[in-house]
């Protein structure tokens, strides 16, 4: 009798989800492995993160569009790709409005997951421990290019949307300098800088903003016009979608509240890019990197990385140590409880990452 895995991807798609997938079927089906372990699994796909296991009732006519049994020869390209082939939704079964976690741990049950491994952020894995807390067996794999999953210093999908930021960027700086045109560029990362602030640095932002530190436009300004005096044809400003002015709160897109009670934030580049114009004259223009930051071929790194995560995720199966969430930590590949992982937010510390007088990286390391 084979013991039955389930594997899940929930909340914003990004790159190292596909390839996580794939290593976490390769490790659970290796032959030499089974024969080691004493124990044979098979494994599942379960479609649309928690929306495919409100769904997925055996029985139901629904059943083939949200389970999909994983092999090996499935799975054999997956790391080459982008997004996730198991799809995703931010379908929170705990949500207060609408709390569907009963029909959840139903389904677990009844398609008999011995094991059930989550990939996602903060949501994800807080939906993933309220289960672990009824006693599903769970472990979760930390995924988000936000990067601001406490207990890990890497979370899947960071490092291929800094090189998409930075390409982008590389581009803008051609136009840029022909037009002696300020540039304003938005990155997502909701209330966590270390999107903006790492691909500023890896670009060579002029000024980069982030949502842990407020702001002055004045002092923007005041940097632009530096820059210009220095015979600077052109800048990059890189702002976070989450940072703020002093005395304003965030830019939001709409009024939409997620499942999880997300705001969709948005609109701070624009903003930021008419004050300079506005002040000094000059000409400015923003751009809203959006989605194309969650998109493309994961880097090299982020397909290292998912596949020690992936490796991880199955070893924890292997020795029953659930409700855990795989982590990267001083250089080490190592899992902690998901309580520690989830609740708060790592964020930026201002006082060793950020440089408050250029709003920019540090200027000093050691
Ligand atoms: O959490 C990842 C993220 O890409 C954030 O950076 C961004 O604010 C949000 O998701 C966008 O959410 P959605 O995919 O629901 O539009």
């Amino acid at each position: 009798m084979k013991s039955r895995i389930g594997v899940l991807t929930g909340g914003g798609d990004c790159a190292g989800l596909s390839p996580a997938i794939k290593w976490v079927v390769k490790t659970a089906l290796d032959e030499q492995l089974q024969w080691d372990r004493g124990t044979q699994y098979q494994v599942i796909g379960i479609r649309d993160g928690w929306r495919g296991l409100i769904r997925a009732e055996p029985g139901s006519p629904d059943i083939p569009g949200y389970i999909v049994p994983l092999d090996q020869e499935k799975v054999r390209t997956w790391d080459r790709y982008g997004g996730t082939f198991l799809g995703t939704s931010r379908t929170n079964p705990y949500d207060p409005k609408n709390d569907q976690s009963k029909i959840v741990l139903d389904n677990i049950e009844k398609l008999g997951l011995e094991a059930l491994v989550a990939i996602g952020g903060d949501d994800t894995l807080g939906v993933a421990y309220k289960l672990a807390q009824e006693g599903v067996n769970v472990v979760g794999i930390p995924k988000t290019v936000d990067k601001d999953i406490l207990g890990t210093d890497y979370t899947l999908g960071f490092e291929t949307a800094l090189s998409v930021i930075t390409e982008e960027i590389d581009r803008l700086r051609t136009t840029a300098g022909s037009h002696k045109r300020i540039f304003v560029v938005e990155t997502m990362g909701r209330n966590a800088g270390w999107l903006a602030l790492k691909s500023g640095e890896s670009s060579g932002a002029f000024i980069i903003l982030i949502p842990e530190y407020d702001f002055s436009i004045e002092k923007v300004n005041e940097l632009v016009m530096e820059g210009k005096r220095a015979g600077s044809r052109y800048e990059i400003i890189v702002v976070a979608e989450g940072a703020k002015s002093e005395g304003y709160s965030e830019f939001t897109k709409d009024k939409h509240i997620d499942g999880f009670g997300h705001k969709t934030l948005g609109g701070i580049a624009e903003f930021l890019s008419g004050e300079i114009s506005r002040t000094l004259g000059l000409e400015s223009r923003s751009i809203v990197l959006s989605y194309l930051q969650r998109g493309g071929t994961p880097c090299a790194y982020d397909r290292r990385m998912a596949r020690y995560f992936g490796i991880a995720a199955i070893d924890l199966v292997v020795k029953k140590d659930f409700g855990k969430m795989v982590s990267y930590k001083n250089g080490r590949v190592t899992a902690v409880p998901l309580e520690e992982a989830i609740g708060k937010l790592n964020l930026v510390d201002v006082e060793t990452e950020y440089d408050i007088e250029r709003y920019n990286g540090r200027r000093t390391i050691l």
